[in-house]
């Protein structure tokens, strides 16, 4: 029997940015407590005592700095944190508060030891970011009532609440706001074990039948990254449904990855792409960011911060002082030679 049913795009599939797709796959499997949330060990022991504490004192927590790749569970955790606490969380981002006055609304709605969850707080403008100084630091803004001569500031008293920041890359958050997070942590890249255990505890939600080794194989190539692995998880899903009897198995889930063209690394089109273009295009000599994202019509961040992560994380990509660089072992995953010469000059292979 032949059906009409089409592939989404790949690279779409595995990138790890936000779609819409996701909204619907977060909201029944995102964790609410820090037993759901699996992996990241240390920061989460890290976590229970602090929650602990912090209730026990019966007071708010301290600012929070949460940082890593997209896709990781950054606004998870911050729901978990709140959830854990008893306390209420409200959700912005960065780019989404536009003027002081908007984030000054929002921190005067605040209760008592409420969550601020700012997404991508890198992105604040500066004018925003010199309001939260005060708000962070002594639960305190100043707003200017009327204009011109006759203006006056007026100091509010704020709630006790806790801000949780999030960003992708810790290093563009301006000093000062970074200075004013009492804690931070880094979330890592999860192992194949740790994703599996994400992989089956979403299928046993989504009434999926899966085997452990389909589990594992739908892990080994979510990039470390359970928005991932649950992406891959429901089109492996779909396919199993469609061409096989719906259970998952080892076999299933490989057949139906290599039907979306994710590589047994996790690696997509995109991926390949820049690995072929610094190989083949350049012929592997260093590339700068902004060059290399050209030739592979992609945004220098985008570049940045979905892709390179990952393919530093195998060892497929080096960041020289010179630029980008293939590493012999991306040479060895696409099945090329290093080239002897251009190496030695280098002193890379
Ligand atoms: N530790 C975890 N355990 C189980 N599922 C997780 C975990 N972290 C993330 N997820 C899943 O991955 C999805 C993406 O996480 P999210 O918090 O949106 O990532 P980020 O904010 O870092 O981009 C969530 O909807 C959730 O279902
Ligand atoms: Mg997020």
């Amino acid at each position: 029997m032949s059906t009409a049913w089409e592939p989404e795009d790949s690279e779409r599939l595995v990138s790890a940015e936000y779609t819409d797709d996701d909204l619907e796959i977060d909201r029944s499997l995102r964790p609410r407590c820090l037993d759901e949330y699996l992996g990241q060990t240390r920061v989460k022991d890290n976590l229970a005592v602090l929650i602990e504490a912090t209730k026990a004192r019966d007071e708010a927590l301290d600012h929070m700095l949460l940082s890593g790749p997209p896709g990781l569970g950054k606004t998870t955790l911050a729901g978990v944190i709140a959830n854990e606490l008893g306390v209420q969380m409200r959700t912005t981002s960065g780019p989404a508060i536009e003027r002081a006055g908007d984030l000054a609304a929002i921190l005067t709605n605040l209760d008592e030891r409420d969550v601020l969850f700012i997404d991508e707080i890198h992105r604040l403008n500066r004018a925003v970011e010199e309001v939260l100084y005060p708000a962070m630091e002594d639960f305190k803004i100043d707003i200017v009532i009327g204009k011109g001569p006759a203006a006056r500031s007026l100091r509010l008293d704020l709630p006790k609440f806790t801000l949780i920041g999030a960003t992708t890359r810790t290093g563009l958050l301006t000093g000062p706001l970074r200075d004013r997070f009492g804690m931070a942590f880094r979330l890592e890249y999860y192992d194949a074990e740790e994703l599996g255990a994400i992989v089956t505890r979403s299928a046993g939600i989504l009434g999926v039948s899966i085997t452990p080794d389909g589990a594992v194989e739908i892990a080994r190539r979510g990039r470390g990254t359970p928005r991932l692995a649950n992406r891959l998880l429901k089109r492996v899903r779909d396919y199993a449904q469609v061409r096989r009897d719906g259970v998952i198995n080892e076999d299933v889930a490989a057949e139906a990855l290599a039907f979306f063209e994710v590589d047994h690394m996790g690696l997509d089109r995109m991926d390949i792409s820049i690995l072929e273009t610094l190989i083949d295009k350049f012929s592997g000599r260093p590339v700068g960011l902004n060059t290399l994202a050209a030739a592979v019509s992609e945004e220098p961040d985008t570049l940045e911060d979905v892709y390179e992560p990952y393919l530093l994380q195998l060892g497929f990509l080096m960041r020289t002082p010179k630029g980008r660089q293939a590493t012999p072992r991306a040479y060895e995953h696409l099945g090329m030679k290093p080239p002897k010469d251009a190496a030695a000059q280098d002193g890379l292979f």
